[in-house]
C-alpha cells in the first residue's frame, strides 16, 4: 500500500514538473540559464541586490559564457582572460544595488560607485573595472581591452541590441591580434551574434518576472 501511495506520489510530481516545464516553455521558450558563480552570488546577496538585478547579472553571465565559447573557437589564436569576461559580465551592474531607479532608468551613477562596491565586497581588484568600463568602453577606448568589449557586447546583444560602433571597435581589436582585416572579423561576429540574438524576446520576458524592488 505504502508502496503504492508512493508510485501515485511520484506520478504526481512527474506531471507537476511536466507542467511546469510546459508554462517555462510556453513564457520563455527553450531558455535553460546557467546560474552565477557562488562567489558572486555571496557578493550580491550581500549588497542585497534587487531580484530583477540578479536576474540580469545571470542573463548576461549566461550570454558572456556563450560569446568567450565563439570566440575561442572562431580565433583559437586569441589570447585573453575569459575568466575575466565571465566575472565582469557577473558583476558590471552592481552599482545599481545602490541606485536601483537606474534599473528601470538611465543613469551614470552606478558605473561610478560599482568598481569600489565590489572592491569593498571582496572581489579582487583586477576584476572591479568592468563595473565602470561596461558603459564606458568609448570614453576609455585608448586603454580598453579586448575583454572589457566583450563583457560590453554580451551587455547589449542579450537583449538583441546590435550597437554598431561597439562593434566596430571590437572586430578591429580582434582582428588585429588575428591578422585579419575588419570586415573578414565583422563576418565571423555577425553570424554567431544571430545564434544569440534570436532568444533576446525569451530573455526580456524571463528578467521581466523579477522585481525592481
Ligand atoms: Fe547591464
Amino acid at each position: 500500500m505504502v508502496l503504492v501511495d508512493s508510485c501515485r506520489g511520484a506520478g504526481l510530481s512527474l506531471k507537476l514538473v511536466f507542467v511546469l516545464k510546459y508554462i517555462h516553455y510556453v513564457k520563455f521558450g527553450m531558455l535553460e540559464l546557467r546560474e552565477l558563480p557562488p562567489e558572486i552570488s555571496g557578493i550580491l546577496a550581500k549588497v542585497k541586490a534587487p531580484p530583477r538585478l540578479v536576474a540580469h547579472l545571470r542573463l548576461v553571465y549566461d550570454v558572456a559564457v556563450t560569446v568567450t565559447s565563439k570566440v575561442e573557437l572562431v580565433w583559437p589564436q586569441l589570447t585573453f582572460d575569459k575568466e575575466a569576461v565571465l566575472i565582469g559580465a557577473a558583476t558590471h551592474d552592481i552599482g545599481k544595488a545602490i541606485y536601483p531607479e537606474e534599473l528601470s532608468g538611465s543613469g551614470k551613477n552606478h558605473e561610478k560607485i560599482g568598481p569600489e562596491l565590489l572592491l569593498k565586497n571582496g572581489l579582487d581588484e583586477k576584476y572591479t573595472r568592468f563595473a565602470r568600463t561596461h558603459a564606458r568602453w568609448n570614453e576609455e577606448s585608448e586603454n580598453i581591452g579586448i575583454e572589457d568589449l566583450l563583457v560590453a557586447w554580451s551587455d547589449k546583444v542579450w537583449k538583441g541590441k546590435r550597437e554598431e560602433s561597439l562593434e566596430m571597435v571590437l572586430c578591429r581589436k580582434i582582428a588585429e591580434k588575428c591578422g585579419e582585416e575588419p570586415w573578414q572579423t565583422f563576418l565571423k561576429l555577425d553570424e554567431f551574434a544571430g545564434t544569440i540574438t534570436k532568444d533576446a524576446d525569451a530573455r526580456l520576458a524571463w528578467q521581466a518576472q523579477y522585481p525592481i524592488n
